[in-house]
């Protein structure tokens, strides 16, 4: 199969002629149909991340099942599927206590580059080990993973849509639904308008808030943000005290929940700072190695009675997430369609780098015939 192979950070993914071995046991192999181009995927190939090389990225996908492996029984031959990038074991501390994102078999796996049982399945033309990612790997034409990692939906569903499904819009909603737990009336703030940040941003709006905020420094995501429901817009670049405008808007409150879909210090400070007494400030992007924040400790923390929460997959059971927005998805109460941004083949991906490197509007998605 073709695949984008990850060999240096910072350098473009060939494309290669790539090995991928049969499913194991409770593994299926999946064509995969839509790909999206996430955020993630551009840190860990700009080295951000840790990830042994070489290795093919890809973690937010759509497919068709192709083959099932011995003791597979969640899915068919020819099942649609969302792929997640947290397949599970089921039978760990983290599993059982219904947290299936941090289960042990799956971080130890995607730590090692590999899938449950410790080994790969992928290999370059000349045999030399390739690594998975997420124990997904859907830069690829096809993927093996855990049948953890699968969910059959309609096949009606848009495969563009499914893929997005697979990682932006449910971290995203998660985030507002699950970890923020909004509610009607409330006021919210979002920091970066991204693939996550306008999946949070449609998830307020779902849940009824009055005030949602976006803040972004590129000053085009004004318009998107407007377009996807967002009452006010503030540029960090051009305003000198963000967390005191926020105020400003919220009757001097400031929000009931702080969104970082971004993973920057200034965003975290700037939440923190924005949020009300009691409000909640929901951390969902990933930031580089090393970085810290800092808030103000002494009296300030209790008193104020604060939360911060760290948002993981958006924070509940990623599956169940998958089939509730796209339900939603279908009435019509979550545009989906409007997040998926420019298609583009297989050979697309390093562009497609790059262009969210200097920042897009919609989510570019790599599609397979
Ligand atoms: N404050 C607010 N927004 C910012 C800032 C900042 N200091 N710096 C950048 N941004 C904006 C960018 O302008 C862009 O609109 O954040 C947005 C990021 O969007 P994407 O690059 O599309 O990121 P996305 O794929 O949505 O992922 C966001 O979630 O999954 C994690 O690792 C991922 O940390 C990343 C985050
Ligand atoms: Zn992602
Ligand atoms: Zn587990």
């Amino acid at each position: 199969m073709k695949a984008a192979v990850l060999r240096e950070f910072g350098k473009d993914m060939p494309i290669e002629d790539v090995t991928l071995d049969d499913p194991k046991d409770r593994e299926v192999l999946i064509r995969i149909t839509a790909a999206g181009v996430c955020h993630s995927d551009l840190s860990v190939a700009r080295g951000k991340g840790s990830m042994p090389l070489p290795c093919i990225l890809g973690h937010e996908a759509a497919g068709v099942i192709e083959k099932t492996g011995p003791g597979v029984s969640r899915v068919k031959k020819g099942d649609a599927v969302v792929l997640s990038w947290t397949p599970y074991c089921g039978n760990c501390f983290y599993c059982r206590a219904g947290l299936p994102a941090q289960c042990e078999a799956y971080n130890r796996a995607a730590g090692q580059g590999a899938l449950f049982d410790g080994t790969g399945r992928l290999k370059s033309a000349s045999g030399e080990r390739i690594y998975h990612f997420t124990c997904q790997s859907s830069f690829a034409e096809y993927a093996v993973m855990p049948e953890t990692g699968v969910l059959p939906i309609h096949k009606e569903i848009p495969a563009t849509v499914a893929a997005l499904v697979g990682c932006a819009v449910t971290t995203g909603y998660g985030a507002v639904v699950n970890d923020a737990q909004a509610r009607p009336g409330e006021y919210l703030a979002i920091w970066g308008l991204g693939g996550v940040g306008i999946s949070a941003l449609m998830a307020a709006r779902l849940c009824n808030a009055e005030v949602i905020v976006v803040v972004d420094p590129n000053p085009r995501k004004e318009e998107v943000a407007r377009r996807f429901g967002a009452t006010h817009y503030i540029n960090p670049k051009t305003t000198e005290d963000v967390p005191a405008k926020i105020r400003e808007l919220t009757q001097g409150r400031g929000v009931d929940a702080a969104f970082d879909c971004i993973g920057r210090q200034a965003a975290f400070e700037q939440g923190y700072n924005s949020i009300r007494p009691g409000g909640k400030l929901v951390i969902v992007g990933q930031a580089p190695r090393g970085d810290v924040f800092t808030i103000p400790a002494a009296r300030a923390f209790p008193a104020v009675q604060k939360r911060i929460l760290g948002s993981y997959y958006g924070g509940g059971i990623p599956e169940q997430d998958f089939l509730r927005i796209l339900d939603l998805y279908r009435i019509g109460k979550l545009e989906l369609d409007a997040m998926v941004g420019k298609t583009v083949p297989l050979p697309g991906v390093n562009d497609a780098f790059r262009e969210l490197e200097s920042g897009i509007d919609t989510r570019t998605v790599l599609v397979f015939n």
